[in-house]
């Protein structure tokens, strides 16, 4: 097959339809492959090329932004920026995500998932996602955000299409429903963080939460600005709500698809963080996030010119068989050791600060439906995510007895 001929784009449904089959093909004939759809940009698939660009951030620069679109520098948070700006825009929340600052979140996680299922239980069927994966992570986001965790309906419409923006190619591709999703974001946020300012100022109580992190951290001296402070709410609602939600949308579809992993799992709980992690590995959540070159360079013969928006595939490399055994095999028993070598939270110094939030939402809404819905199981097709750079269901329809 010619290399040419190997049609890939998040743009491509028959990408969508079968990712397993389109990344091993570009994997082994076409490691750095190039489209003009929807605009121009490369793709990196074998897992040596995209860890290795991933480590190094003075060529693989993020200031254009995670998304195919060309984002204005200086403008983004985190995954928008290089450093020394990075540096201290990670450090500014980093306490914030710490392992042991997230453990203490899960008995309320568990009080949360416990009284969802107590919601579904009363019926034999419903949307897993729907009432499930998704109100789990936008509830802890409202908690980390001082926001009523009423309004988790509200954040999940400004999300999706945010979401999907990631794989549009900019400028007139934006849709009025991205426009308004970020235009709804902005004010509310920004009356929001007003209100929290007051508080701060008229000296009252407030809560020890991310926003008043973000309000009262310092850099030499020089709090963030409002408009900064807007960004990391911003990204922060969308990395740290509908990824979670796939993943445990991708993990229940993976384990009623495979009965017998699934009753290895009921037969041995101590697997759940196991089965969570080949669940990254095996489904990505996020397929793959962009970088620029700051210099030409040639991957695999191919030259690749300075600025060009490269995507970095982590769903493929967590595939590659050169560092994985049986790679599309889904085994919840592989090596723990070796498991979390998946790059579905990143690699280098974008590693995802939220992987321990995930991975502990992961584990308890698990847990929680073993215990009390052993009996899940698929009740018709499920509905695949419409946001190109991201995998998993928009609706995951299942019963149980
Ligand atoms: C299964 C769930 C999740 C997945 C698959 C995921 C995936 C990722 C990936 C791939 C990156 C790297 C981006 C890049 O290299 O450009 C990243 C970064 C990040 N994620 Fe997550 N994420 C998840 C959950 C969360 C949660 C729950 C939060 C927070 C509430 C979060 C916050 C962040 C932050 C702050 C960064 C930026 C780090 C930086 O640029 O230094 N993520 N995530």
């Amino acid at each position: 097959m010619n290399p040419d001929d190997i049609a890939f784009s998040f743009a491509d449904p028959n990408f969508h339809n079968n990712p397993t089959n389109v990344m091993g093909l570009l994997r082994d004939k076409c490691p750095i492959h190039h489209t003009s759809t929807p605009s121009a940009h490369f793709t990196l698939t074998r897992e040596e090329d995209v860890t290795a660009a991933l480590r190094d951030e003075k060529i693989w620069s993020s200031k254009y932004g995670p998304g195919l679109a060309y984002s204005e520098p200086g403008v983004g948070v985190l995954v928008s920026s290089d450093p020394p700006e990075h540096t201290q825009e990670r450090t500014a929340i980093s306490r914030i995500f710490k392992a042991s600052t997230i453990e203490k979140m899960e008995r309320e996680i568990t009080d949360l998932t416990n009284q969802l299922i107590d919601d579904l239980e009363e019926n034999m069927s419903g949307d897993i996602i729907k009432e499930f994966a998704a109100p789990i992570p936008l509830t802890v986001m409202c908690w980390l955000l001082g926001t009523p965790t009423t309004d988790i309906e509200l954040f999940r419409s400004w999300v999706l299409p945010m979401a999907e923006a990631v794989a549009y190619s900019g400028g007139r591709g934006a849709s009025d429903e991205v426009k308004s999703a970020y235009e709804n974001f902005f004010e509310y946020f920004g009356t929001h963080i007003e209100q929290r300012k007051d508080l701060l100022i008229s000296g009252q109580d407030v809560p020890e939460d991310l926003l008043t992190r973000l309000l009262t951290v310092t850099n030499d001296g020089k709090e963030l600005s409002t408009k900064k402070i807007l960004g990391f709410c911003q990204f922060l609602l969308v990395a740290g709500s509908e990824t979670t939600t796939l993943m445990i949308g991708n993990v229940l579809h993976r384990l009623m698809e495979n009965p017998t992993q699934f009753e290895l799992l009921k037969s041995n709980p101590e697997l759940i963080p196991n089965a969570i992690e080949e669940s990254l590995r095996y489904d990505a959540p996020v397929h793959g996030l962009f970088r620029t070159n700051t210099q030409e360079i040639t991957i695999h013969g191919v030259k690749v010119p300075v600025d060009s928006k490269v995507c970095m595939m982590f769903g493929s490399a967590n595939r590659d068989p050169n560092l994985w055994v049986d790679p599309d095999v889904f085994d919840i028993a592989r090596d723990p050791k070796t498991l979390r070598n998946h790059t579905s939270f990143g690699v280098g110094s974008h590693y995802c600060l939220g992987a321990p939030l995930s991975r502990l939402e992961g584990k308890v809404a698990l847990a929680a439906i073993i215990k009390r819905l052993p009996k899940l199981r698929a009740n018709g097709s499920p509905t695949q995510t419409t946001a190109g750079v991201l995998k998993g269901f928009s609706s995951l329809p299942v019963r149980w007895d």
